[in-house]
């Protein structure tokens, strides 16, 4: 049985990452190149909370998150499309939940699109829609 792993991201799995956002993103038609992709995961080390699932020494999967005050906002979490459906998102979630309680954290969020099969996914995951609506205009 190969069993999933959860460890910290480290600035050597950049690369890795930035093609599991791509081939993650593209398989539920966004279209995310790999140029963004590493702007996005280059961007995001800041984060406090970066966390990576590999299977083999293979990294499968990843979860990006910051913490605010008393709230883990998550930004993004990608699965490689050959590994979905097999219980990785999943470990990484329960990975997010970990740190949030051990970070005293009360609440985790995050914005979704409602029209997305990640929405569902976040259902079952137990979150709410909490009543809040994202609004935007072009400039
Ligand atoms: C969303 C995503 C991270 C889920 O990861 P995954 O590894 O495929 O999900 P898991 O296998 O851990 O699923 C966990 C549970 O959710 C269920 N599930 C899987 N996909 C689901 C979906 N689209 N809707 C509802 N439930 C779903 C599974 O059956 C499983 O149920 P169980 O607990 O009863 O066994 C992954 O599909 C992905 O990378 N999607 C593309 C990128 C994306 O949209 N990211 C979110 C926006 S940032």
């Amino acid at each position: 049985m190969n069993k999933t792993s959860i460890r910290q991201m480290r600035k050597v799995d950049l690369k890795d990452v930035s093609t599991i956002m791509k081939e993650a993103f593209n398989s539920v038609d966004q279209g995310w190149s790999l140029k963004d992709s590493k702007i996005y995961i280059d961007e995001h080390q800041k984060c406090s909370f970066r966390l990576i699932a590999e299977k083999e020494s293979k990294i499968v999967g990843f979860l990006i998150g910051d913490k605010d005050v008393d709230t883990l906002i998550i930004h993004s979490i990608g699965v490689l499309p050959e590994h979905m459906g097999k219980g990785i998102g999943k470990a990484l979630w329960e990975g997010a939940l970990k740190y949030a309680r051990n970070s005293k954290l009360d609440n985790i969020r995050l914005v979704a699109d409602p029209k997305s099969e990640a929405f569902m996914w976040y259902k079952r995951m137990g979150l709410k829609e909490n009543g809040w609506v994202e609004m935007e205009a072009k400039l």
